[in-house]
Formats: C-alpha cells, sequence, structure tokens
C-alpha cells in the first residue's frame, strides 16, 4: 500500500505518468466517470481549507465515488482527545483512501504509519504539502511545456509556507532550474531546505529582498501568503503582511511569458487588477488541482480504465 506524504514520494518518471494521466482525464472527463464506483474518500480536516478539501472531494466524485469527512477538528473526536492514530485506525473501517491535513508537522506520517488504507498528506503545519505541489507541476508543464530550463521566483513567506517547500523540493529534480528566493529577512527558507535540499543537489540559488529586482529574469513567479496563523505574534504578522504586492505597474517589468503562480488563498500579495492579466494562471492552476487530485486517487487504489 502506498501513501503520499512528500513529492519526493513518486520518482519523477512516476510524475510523469500522472501528469499524462491527468491531462487525458482533463480531455476525456467521461471516460473516468465512473472508475471509483463503489469507493469512498474519507477527508479529516483539522485545519482550515477551500481548494485542497473541495478539490479532493470534487475528485472523488467526478470519478463516480462517494465522500465523507470532517472539515474542523472542533466538530470530531479530536475535541474529547483522540490521537489521529485511533482516528485513522477507525476511519480505515469506513473508507478506502483518506486525505488528512493537521496542523502538526509530522501528523499525517503519524496517521500513514497506523492506517490500512493509502493517506494523502494535504498539508502537515509549516512542513510539506504535495499535493499542491503536483498541481503545480501539472500546472507548469502544461501551460510552459517543460519541467526544466526554468528560472523560478518564490516569493513570500518562504519559512512557513509549506507548499514553497514540497515545490523546491520536486523541482530539484529536474535539470536547469534556478531558484530567485525573494522574502523579508525574516520569512527565508528553513535551513533544512536550504542545506539539505538546494546545496545538497547544488541547484543555483539567490535570496533576495526587492521582488523589483527579481521580476525581469523569471520564467515563473510563484507567490505566497504569509502563513498567519504559524505567527507567534499578531505584532510580526502586521509587519510582514503587506511586504510584497505584486500590482500592474510591477507585471511591467516582468517578460511577456512569465507565469504568475499562487496556491491561494491569496490575500493583499497580489492586487486583483492582475487577474485580468493573461499571465496570471492561479485560477487556472485551481483546475488542474481537481484534475490531478483525480489522478492521484486512481493511481493510489491502483485503478485503470
Ligand atoms: C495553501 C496551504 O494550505 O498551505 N493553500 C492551499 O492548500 N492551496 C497555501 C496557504 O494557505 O497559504
Amino acid at each position: 500500500m502506498r501513501h503520499i506524504m512528500s513529492p519526493l514520494d513518486f520518482s519523477t518518471d512516476e510524475l510523469e505518468k500522472l501528469m499524462d494521466l491527468a491531462n487525458d482525464i482533463e480531455s476525456n472527463p467521461d471516460k473516468y466517470a465512473h472508475v471509483c464506483e463503489g469507493k469512498r474518500l474519507a477527508t479529516l480536516f483539522y485545519e482550515p481549507s477551500t481548494r485542497t478539501r473541495l478539490s479532493f472531494e470534487a475528485a472523488m466524485m467526478a470519478l463516480g465515488g462517494k465522500v465523507l469527512g470532517f472539515s474542523d477538528s472542533t466538530s470530531c473526536s479530536a475535541t474529547k482527545g483522540e490521537s489521529v492514530a485511533d482516528t485513522i485506525r477507525t476511519v480505515s473501517c469506513y473508507a478506502h483512501i483518506a486525505a488528512i491535513r493537521h496542523p502538526k508537522e509530522g501528523a499525517a506520517l503519524v496517521a500513514s504509519m497506523a492506517s490500512k488504507i493509502p493517506v494523502m498528506n494535504a498539508g502537515d503545519g509549516g512542513h510539506q504539502h504535495p499535493t499542491q505541489t503536483l498541481t503545480d507541476l501539472l500546472t507548469i508543464r502544461s501551460l510552459k511545456g517543460r519541467l526544466n530550463n526554468l528560472t523560478i521566483g518564490l516569493c513570500g513567506d518562504l519559512k512557513f509556507g509549506r507548499t514553497v517547500h514540497s515545490l523546491i523540493e520536486a523541482l530539484v529534480r529536474y535539470t536547469g532550474i534556478k531558484f530567485i528566493l525573494i522574502s523579508p529577512e525574516e520569512l527565508r527558507i528553513p535551513g533544512y531546505i536550504r542545506d539539505d535540499v538546494l546545496d545538497k543537489t547544488k541547484t543555483p540559488f539567490e535570496e533576495v529582498t526587492r521582488l523589483e529586482d527579481a521580476l525581469p529574469q523569471l520564467d515563473l513567479l510563484y507567490m505566497t501568503r504569509v502563513q498567519k496563523e504559524r505567527f507567534f505574534n499578531e505584532e510580526d504578522y502586521v509587519r510582514m503582511k503587506d511586504f510584497y504586492i505584486l500590482d500592474k505597474e510591477k507585471m511591467k517589468l516582468a517578460g511577456p511569458d512569465m507565469l504568475v503562480m499562487h496556491p491561494l488563498p491569496r490575500v493583499n500579495e497580489i492586487s486583483v487588477e492582475v487577474d485580468s492579466d493573461p499571465r496570471a494562471v492561479y485560477f487556472k492552476q485551481v483546475q488542474y488541482g481537481m484534475y490531478v487530485r483525480m489522478a492521484l486517487i486512481m493511481t493510489l487504489l491502483e485503478l485503470e480504465v
């Protein structure tokens, strides 16, 4: 039985296959409409979510399956003191596959060790968010036509942003990748990503503070929200939250083919006036998130059409 905790749980060849499947689902949704008939997905969300939970649920429904679950920790037995391990053991009796989001780093891994069904990490604290990375890779591959030879700007909260950590881990496996890490001093990438991922793989990267300096060089700009819920005090959050605001003026500094991506939710970091720019693809990214989760559910349940 297979789980997904980090993007590295799939080889790059396996990821290619998964993305091919997602693209085929996109072009021929009817072909896949019954593949999960009789199967149930459990969504165990101990932290807020719009896209991740709903795209998992929509994905299972689009495959002909059913869904059950909870969308906040106060509506399940966690409030009575039940452990994640006991919860997943229980859910294993009701469902065939589960997606779990939890504020603690490592919670999904704990769940996977106690589980009798495949577990998908839908975000564990500030650590990893592998299914967002699958979404991001599919978006880049579909819209840029490649996953190599890219200069990628990652901007915002690089310290607590789990989507950024997973995306870096996934992308260092391709050739010709260069990162420009754009953040305030206090929100720089954690040491374990710098040393164990970037340095270890000899991936070129620069750390800068000004978005304007990076923009002209980028093939892709990945904006992120300052992760309010992971700050220890409100004051620091307030000081950081509007550090970057991508607007029409700044977009003039970018090349004509530079994609703007964002895992969403957006707060102020991308001005709504940018939404109509053809380079802004964050809502297309949302759509790819459903197709890739359909492909992932099929792959982990070992289902084919
Ligand atoms: C992200 C997350 O939850 O980490 N959202 C998402 O899943 N698309 C990013 C965020 O909350 O800022």
